[in-house]
């Protein structure tokens, strides 16, 4: 296990609200290395101290909880300040860390990859068999990505390149590839055959708060399913590995998302919505639309085939946005009527369908509905009634911060939940291809309420399920 953790962009919001919240908690489990060593690198000028004291002010909540993980934590950092656009400089400043073996985290925007990697290496800060971690977005399309990668590879080498995705990171994001594969009950109907179509549902209250010009040149397409969605729909739909090694399961995504049907122009206007959120009532409280001169989406909705032999035929709808009524993540895998129905209630087609509906944010659950006859008929007619498998997780013993677990794997040197090169291309690839067709066809950004499931166009493509989520309202 590496040592050192060399932060870049430590005074940013994700060091703030997740990075360092989540090292205090491994700190306080003991689940860093022993020697542990945090080198916190930013662009303001100021000495070590005052960036301590800095970040205890802004850890205050963790603090409350643990004073002592955070005054652990606090002694192992040093602070260095230097413009990340300057490679010269990074390479100056940062060439006394070459000395033993380091993990450099960019928690920085894309365009300042490329330098502070080049930077780092002319250091030699990133001599074998250190590595590197990057944050999403890789680039914003095809083309800037393989630059980046390109770029990155002259470096060091793939296999100590560790590309984020935090869903990957999430424990009910791993429970999706434990259900699937560890019940012969799943993966023996988990196909064409048996599926009639699978929902991936991404529903945020949040809005775009602080981020308005990142938002404007990316959008919910580039920012929620060039990444989360897709990694989600690779989880589900790729054939299943012959080990859990971090290259049989990316090998395995990778040709999933090679697998996609391109976005055809035709295709566009029926299969694609695209949102934005006007003023509304989120959780009772009156929010301002989303303003901005960029066209540009924070609800997608849209409809995909995965062009090989497992899935030839299914639709998966994917469906993202920001301030909209509840806060959800879930997978919906709804099954294909039984061939033969022998009930008169409730009568043929009227039947709800098989559905697996994994929920993994904001609570844990699994939930199998079935059709059954419970309440033991009289002598009429045998009548059946939707019936639901309940399986909450949300009393697991802890539930860590997706982060806590790559930063782990990223000392650790485990890849298995980090993204390779050639996955992230596969999906700007495809993601390219909306984009394009989005472009060609003038495809219209609809304004919905804040609170409301987003654009009423939109209302095909939710998950039949929604109406019955907790928090939800369909
Ligand atoms: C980030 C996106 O990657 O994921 C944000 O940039 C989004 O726009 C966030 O809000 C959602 O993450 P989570 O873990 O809250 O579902």
């Amino acid at each position: 296990m590496h040592d050192t953790l060399l932060l870049f962009g430590a005074t940013g919001d994700l060091a703030q609200r997740y990075l360092f919240p989540s090292l205090i908690h491994l700190w306080r489990d003991r689940l860093l290395p022993e020697g542990f060593r945090l080198v916190a690198v930013g662009r303001q000028e100021m000495s070590s101290e005052a960036f301590r004291s800095w970040l205890r002010e802004r850890m205050a909540a963790e603090a409350a909880d643990d004073a002592a993980a955070v005054d652990g934590l606090l002694r192992s950092i040093d602070y260095v300040a230097v413009d990340l656009r300057d490679t010269a400089a990074i390479a100056a400043a940062l060439s006394p860390y070459a000395d033993r073996p380091s993990v450099s985290y960019l928690a920085t925007p894309p365009d300042l990859f490329v330098p502070v990697a080049q930077g780092l290496s002319a250091a030699g800060v990133l001599a074998d068999p250190s590595r590197l971690v990057l944050e999403k977005p890789i680039g914003r399309d095809l083309a800037s990505a393989r630059e980046i990668n390109a770029a990155l590879r002259a470096c060091l080498d793939e296999s100590r390149i560790f590309r984020i995705d935090h869903y990957l990171g999430k424990a009910a994001v791993q429970n999706l590839l434990a259900l699937r594969l560890g019940n012969t009950l799943l993966e023996a109907v988990w196909q064409h055959r048996w599926i009639e179509s699978v929902d991936i549902l991404v529903a945020e209250t949040a809005g775009v708060d602080g981020r308005e010009e990142y938002y404007a040149g990316y959008g919910a397409l580039r920012d929620m399913v060039q990444n989360h969605m897709l990694q989600l729909l690779a989880l589900i739909a790729m054939e299943p590995p012959s080990n859990l090694d971090a290259d049989s399961i990316r090998e395995e995504k990778r040709k999933v998302l090679r697998a996609l049907r391109p976005m055809g122009q035709a295709d566009a206007a029926q299969d694609t919505v695209r949102g934005r959120y006007g003023a509304g009532v989120v959780e009772g409280r009156a929010v301002k639309g989303f303003v901005h001169d960029a066209p540009v989406e924070t609800f997608v909705a849209l409809r995909t085939w995965i062009d090989n032999w497992r899935w030839a035929g299914v639709p998966f709808r994917l469906v993202t946005g920001k301030r909209l009524a509840a806060r959800a993540t879930e997978v919906v895998v709804s099954f294909k009527p039984v061939s033969h129905w022998l009930f008169e209630r409730p009568a043929r087609g009227r039947e709800r369908p098989n559905r697996l509906r994994m929920r993994l944010q904001p609570d844990e659950t699994v939930e199998l509905g079935l059709m059954g006859s419970l309440a033991a008929p009289e002598w009429g007619a045998l009548e059946l009634r939707p019936m639901s498998l309940d399986l909450s997780m949300s009393n697991s013993p802890q539930r860590r911060i997706a982060y806590e677990r790559l930063l782990v794997d990223a000392l650790r040197g485990n890849q298995t939940l980090f993204v390779r090169d050639d996955e992230v291309e596969s999906a700007w690839q495809w993601i390219d291809s909306v984009e394009r067709a989005w472009s060609a066809t003038a495809q219209p950004v609809i304004e919905y309420p804040a609170g409301s499931w987003g654009p009423a166009e939109a209302a095909a493509f939710l998950p039949a399920t929604l109406g019955q989520s907790r928090g939800g309202q369909a």
